[in-house]
C-alpha cells in the first residue's frame, strides 16, 4: 500500500522518495511548488504519484491520504517568507497532516521533527516545531519521531549556504560567535534509512528518536571542514552574535534569498548535539562522517548558483 511522503520536493523528501522508488515501494509525492516538483522528481515522474497540496489548507490533503497506509512527513519552514509563518507551516500545517491522515487511517506515521524542538522555548522555530510534535504524540496514529541535528547533504541549505558565501568573501570569513556554537552534522542518507527502517519496526512506535553524526562538531570546525572541501583559504574573524544580529536583520529585509533570519540566528545559542544517537543505539549503524569524500558536494556552488540564490530566490540547489 502507498506511503505518502509529504514535502516530497524538499532536501529530505525527494530523498526518501527517490529511495522508496528504488526499492519498488508504491510512493505518492505531496508538493506545494509544481516548478520545484518538476526538477526535483523529474526523473521519477513515471515511477510515483505526484499531487499537489498545501498543508495550510486543510481541504487540499485529503485526495492525497486516500488509500495511504503510512505518512512520512517532512513538511517545514526554516524561514519565514510571504505570509508563511513556522506557525501556520509547521504548527498548523502538521496539525492538518494529522487529522487527514487520521480521517483516512492511516496505519503509520513518521514524523521528521527537529533534534532540541520543544514548545515552550523561547525560540520561535524550535517551538514551532516542538507544538508540532506535541500534536503528533497526541494524536491517534501508531507515530514514530525522528529528531536529526543539522543534516548534511548535495542538496542542504545550511552546510551550502557557507560555501556560496565563500564565493562572495575573497579574502576573510566570519567566524560566528567565535564558532562556538555545536552540532553534530548527520547525513540526509542516513536520516532517510532510518524513516525507512521505522516504517518497517513497530518496537519504533511512540518513540522519539535523535539522530546525529559520528562527531560533535564546533561552528569553527565546520567553517574550516567547509573551506578545505572547497579547496579555499580565507582568514577566519570572528564576529559577535550581538554585532550580527543588526546585520541579518537587514539582509533578511533586503536579500529575496536571504539564507539566515535572526531567529535562526539566536539558535547558535541551542547545543544541537545527540548524546543518545538512534543511529547507532538503535538501528546499529555506523553514521556517515561530515568529513572527505561525503562533502565534496560543497564544490559544486559557483558564484553564479550564489548570486542566484542570494538575490534572485533560486528556489533550489
Ligand atoms: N535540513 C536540516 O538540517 C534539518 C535538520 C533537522 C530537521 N529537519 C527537518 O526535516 C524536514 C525536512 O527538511 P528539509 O531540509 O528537507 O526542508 P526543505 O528542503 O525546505 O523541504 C521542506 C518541503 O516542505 C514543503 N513545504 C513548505 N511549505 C509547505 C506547505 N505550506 N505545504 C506543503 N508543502 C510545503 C517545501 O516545498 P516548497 O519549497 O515548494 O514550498 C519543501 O519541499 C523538516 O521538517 C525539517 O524541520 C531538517
Amino acid at each position: 500500500m502507498t506511503i505518502l511522503v509529504t514535502g516530497a520536493a524538499g532536501f529530505l523528501g525527494n530523498l526518501l522518495v527517490k529511495r522508496l522508488v528504488a526499492e519498488e515501494q508504491p510512493v505518492r509525492a505531496l508538493v506545494h511548488s509544481a516548478a520545484k516538483a518538476k526538477i526535483r522528481l523529474g526523473e521519477i515522474a513515471d515511477h510515483i504519484e505526484i499531487v499537489p497540496g498545501d498543508v495550510t489548507r486543510a481541504d487540499s490533503l485529503d485526495v492525497a491520504m486516500r488509500g495511504a497506509r503510512a505518512v512520512i512527513h517532512t513538511v517545514a519552514i526554516a524561514l519565514e517568507k510571504g505570509g508563511r509563518t513556522y506557525e501556520s507551516v509547521n504548527y498548523e500545517g502538521t496539525l492538518n497532516v494529522l487529522r487527514a491522515a487520521e480521517a483516512a487511517g492511516v496505519q503509520r506515521f513518521i514524523n521528521i521533527s527537529q533534534n532540541g524542538a520543544k514548545a515552550d522555548l523561547p525560540y520561535r522555530f524550535l517551538a514551532s516545531k516542538g507544538r508540532a510534535q506535541a500534536a503528533v504524540a497526541g494524536s491517534t496514529l501508531a507515530w514514530t519521531a525522528l529528531r536529526p541535528s543539522a543534516i548534511f547533504g548535495a542538496q542542504d541549505e545550511f552546510f551550502n549556504t557557507f560555501a556560496r558565501l565563500l564565493k562572495i568573501t575573497p579574502l576573510v570569513f566570519p567566524l560566528i560567535d567565535g564558532g562556538k556554537a555545536e552540532f553534530q552534522p548527520v547525513s540526509a542518507h542516513d536520516v532517510v534509512e532510518a524513516a525507512l527502517r521505522c516504517l518497517d519496526d513497530d518496537s519504533t512506535i511512540g518513540a522519539e528518536l535523535a539522530l546525529g553524526g559520528p562527531e560533535v562538531l564546533t561552528l569553527g570546525e565546520i567553517e574550516r571542514r567547509v573551506l578545505d572541501a572547497t579547496g579555499s583559504m580565507r582568514l577566519l574573524v570572528p564576529v559577535p552574535a550581538s554585532l550580527l544580529r543588526p546585520v541579518v536583520a537587514l539582509v533578511q529585509r533586503l536579500l529575496p534569498g536571504s539564507p539566515v533570519n535572526t531567529s535562526l540566528l539566536e539558535l547558535l545559542a541551542v547545543p544541537n548535539i545527540v548524546p543518545d544517537n538512534a543511529l547507532v543505539a538503535r538501528f546499529g549503524l555506523s553514521p556517515i562522517p561530515f568529513a572527505g569524500e561525503h562533502i565534496v558536494y560543497l564544490r559544486d556552488n559557483t558564484l553564479g548558483d550564489t548570486l542566484a540564490k542570494f538575490f534572485g530566490n533560486a528556489t533550489v540547489n
